[in-house]
Formats: structure tokens, sequence, C-alpha cells
């Protein structure tokens, strides 16, 4: 088991259940006196700069979603990105080592911009994503970060960093391993993979109502356009969720929906009874940290100040090692 951990997640939204099974519940397994699990809000702000005012209020709700998912203030460090001010200062220093041409093949920057139409992100800011990123994994001397595969350009960025300093100056920094989340995309209600930016998302913060409504809409195998018409579960969101919430029977239902001898409303009705029970106490304790609001603030600066102690000491030494300062 690898001892540091570092992961991070950008308040754009509320959390759904693409984050919950594929990354909080990887992160629940690491969890331990070294883990540290940060909200990058100075992250949010390089997409998010124009309409910035929901910044604040997703960096709450996502505390109360990791609380809920069932991280534990008292096991891990739970931090807000910009309450350490060293993440911005070793970004700073950072780009001064770090070649243009990185950051402008690095594929995920060329997506986003694909991605992300009608913002402008022809910005220092969004073009210097990566390296504050590698602030935050190197900081902490992470061994190991738990991310999606779309991650793993920005790890290898800040492992290209980390080495260029530490050949530059002296080793201060040490070269962080990605650890993959095993868990496949996670499809959301149209099929597409699940994401705020679709619009197909089942929320940590939706009620078992919504739950189950949602799951009513999903899409199933366009091939079935007739209740008799055979299906391909392997194309089907709904049997992707069989597969995970209710693997007692996953095997039945893709025979059943292969031989046409089950229609898809009452394949949805069986999944939603297996998936709300799961999310229905998430839900529940969600509701009840939401009400604690002044709590929720209190393991953010409380969390944070644990994570600066560790945060400082890397860059003094980072920012001796370049020469900066008396
Ligand atoms: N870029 C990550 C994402 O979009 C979020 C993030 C910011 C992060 N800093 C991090 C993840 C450091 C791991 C480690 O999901
Ligand atoms: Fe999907 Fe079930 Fe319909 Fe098959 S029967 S297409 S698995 S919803």
């Amino acid at each position: 088991m690898p001892k540091r951990i570092l992961s991070g997640m950008r308040p754009t939204a509320k959390l759904h259940l693409g984050n919950l099974l594929g990354a909080l519940e990887n992160w629940k397994k690491f969890e331990g006196e070294d883990s540290f699990f940060m909200i990058a809000d100075w992250h949010a702000l390089t997409t998010e700069y124009a309409s910035h005012t929901a910044i604040k209020a997703n960096v709450i709700e996502v505390v109360i979603d990791y609380l809920a998912a069932g991280l534990d203030p008292n096991r891990s460090t739970i931090f807000l990105q910009s309450l350490v001010p060293e993440h911005a200062e070793l970004s700073l220093l950072l780009s001064m080592i770090t070649p243009l041409s990185w950051l402008e093949r690095n594929p995920t920057y060329k997506d986003q911009i694909a991605e992300q139409k009608g913002k402008d992100l022809m910005t220092h800011g969004f073009l210097g994503y990566p390296v504050l990123q590698a602030a935050d994994i190197l900081l902490y001397q992470a061994d190991a970060v738990p991310v999606g595969e779309d991650q793993l350009p920005h790890l290898e960025l800040a492992r290209e960093i980390a080495r260029r300093f530490n050949h530059l100056y002296r080793k201060v920094f040490k070269e962080a391993e990605a650890i993959l989340t095993k868990t496949p995309k996670i499809p959301g209600l149209d099929g597409r993979k699940m994401s705020k930016s679709y619009g197909n998302t089942i929320d940590l913060s939706d009620s078992p109502e919504e739950v189950d409504k949602k799951v009513m809409q999903m899409v199933t195998d366009p091939a079935r356009k007739r209740r008799e018409d055979k299906g391909h579960p392997e194309v089907c969101p709904v049997y992707f969720f069989h597969t995970i919430f209710n693997k007692d029977n996953e095997k039945t239902v893709a025979k059943e929906c292969r031989a046409a001898e089950r229609g898809c409303v009452e394949c949805k009705h069986e999944m939603a009874n297996h998936l709300t029970p799961f999310l229905k106490p998430i839900y529940e304790r969600r509701r009840e940290i939401a009400a604690r609001r002044d709590h929720v603030r209190d393991v953010l600066i409380e969390g944070s100040k644990k994570a600066k102690a560790v945060a400082a000491k890397t860059l003094a030494e980072a920012k001796d090692a370049a020469g900066i300062g008396i």
C-alpha cells in the first residue's frame, strides 16, 4: 500500500454517481493518516472565470459530497487549495522551468478546448493548468495519485516537471505514481460518459424519487424499438448498472434482454430497486451534513491548516534549491 496519497476534484458542480464510482470509492480504499483530498478551486477558476459565482457554493457542496460518501476528516486531510497559498506560489516557481512545448502538446489541453465550447480558454491560466496540478502533487511529496485515466497526461507532466527541477537544482521532489480506478467509464442517462457538461448525471444530492425518475428516463439499446425486438445489453447503460448493483442477476438480465424476454421498463424498475438503496444512505447523510454548514467549513479550515504545515516545508526547500529568497 503506497504511503502518501493525494487527489482532488474541481468544484464546478455537485458530485454525481460517476464521481462516486470512478473516484471517491477508490480514494476511500487508500484513506488513512497520510492521505490528502483536495478541492481544487483554483483549477475551477481556469475554466469558470467568467461565471465564477458558483465556485464558492460548489466548494461547500463538494465537501458535503466527500463526507456523505464516507471520507473521514479524522482519518485523512480534506482541504481547499486556495486556503493553502503555497499551491499558487509553487505553481509560479514551476512555471519558470516548464517548457511551453510540454503544455502545448498536452492532449487534455486540446480536448478541453474542443469540448468546452462557448468558453474562451485561450488564457495563460488554462495553459498552465498542469503546472498548478504538478504543484498540488509535489508539495505533498505524494507517492501516488488515485485518478481516472483522463488524468494520466497531467500526472506524466507532473513527473517530468519534478525530474527537471531535481536535475536543474537538487533533488527536492518525489515522482508520484498514478493509481488507476478499475471501474470502467460510467455512462450517463443518455449513454454518453456521465458528466455535468452533458446534463446526464445522477447526483449524490438526488432524492430516491429523483433517482427513480432519472432511471426511467435512461436510454436503452436503440435496437429495441418494440418489446419483441432482441436487445444488446452491452450497449445499454441500464445494463451497465445491473452489472454493478445487481451482480447476482446480471447474467439473467443479459439473457432475457437478448431473447426479448424482458421489457426495458421492467428492467429499469429492477435496476432502480438496486441502485436506490445504495444511494439512499448517502443522500440521507448528505442532508444531515448539509444542515451543519459550520461544521463543513471547519472541516475545510482545519484540514487546510494540516495541509499547509506539509506544503510550507516543501515550498521552503524548493525556493531554497532554486535560489529565491534570502
Ligand atoms: N485535474 C483534476 C480533474 O479534473 C483535478 C485535480 C487538480 C487533481 N489537482 C489535482 C487530481 C491533483 C489529482 C491530483 O479531475
Ligand atoms: Fe437495456 Fe434492460 Fe432494455 Fe435490455 S432489457 S435494452 S438491458 S433496459
